[in-house]
């Protein structure tokens, strides 16, 4: 392939994912029990927060939440579930140094 060939091969990749980005988000939260299920996209992520929010103050469930090679969705098996009113998760798509947070509206069932 030319340079000039591999150029606009690039140019049409970054824009389908810049593309992609901009519909970067949560896009459905399920709680089932002590389990909740988070799906998003873009499909695969690599986390450094998985939080549920109350007024702001953040839970860390991080280290019950299990996403198979990055890919949505994000499944959290709790020990219980505390009052919550968002979900909150910070990661990258693994896409330079691009960081995204997802913010998502969502009321906890709570389980004790
Ligand atoms: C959560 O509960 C509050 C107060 O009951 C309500 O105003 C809000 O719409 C609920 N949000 C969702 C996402 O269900």
């Amino acid at each position: 392939m030319s340079i000039k060939k591999q150029k606009s091969v690039l140019l049409i990749i970054s824009i389908i994912l810049m593309i992609s980005f901009t519909n970067a988000a949560i896009t459905g939260v399920v709680q089932s029990g002590k389990t909740i299920t988070i799906t998003y996209s873009p499909m695969t992520m690599i986390w450094f927060n998985n939080e549920l929010r109350l007024a702001g103050v953040p839970i860390n469930i991080m280290p019950y939440c299990k996403a198979m090679y990055g890919w949505s969705p994000l499944i959290c098996n709790l020990p219980s579930v505390p009052a919550c009113d968002q979900i909150r998760l910070y990661g990258t798509p693994g896409i330079g140094t691009l960081n995204l947070e997802f913010l998502y509206p969502f009321n906890c069932t709570v389980v004790a």
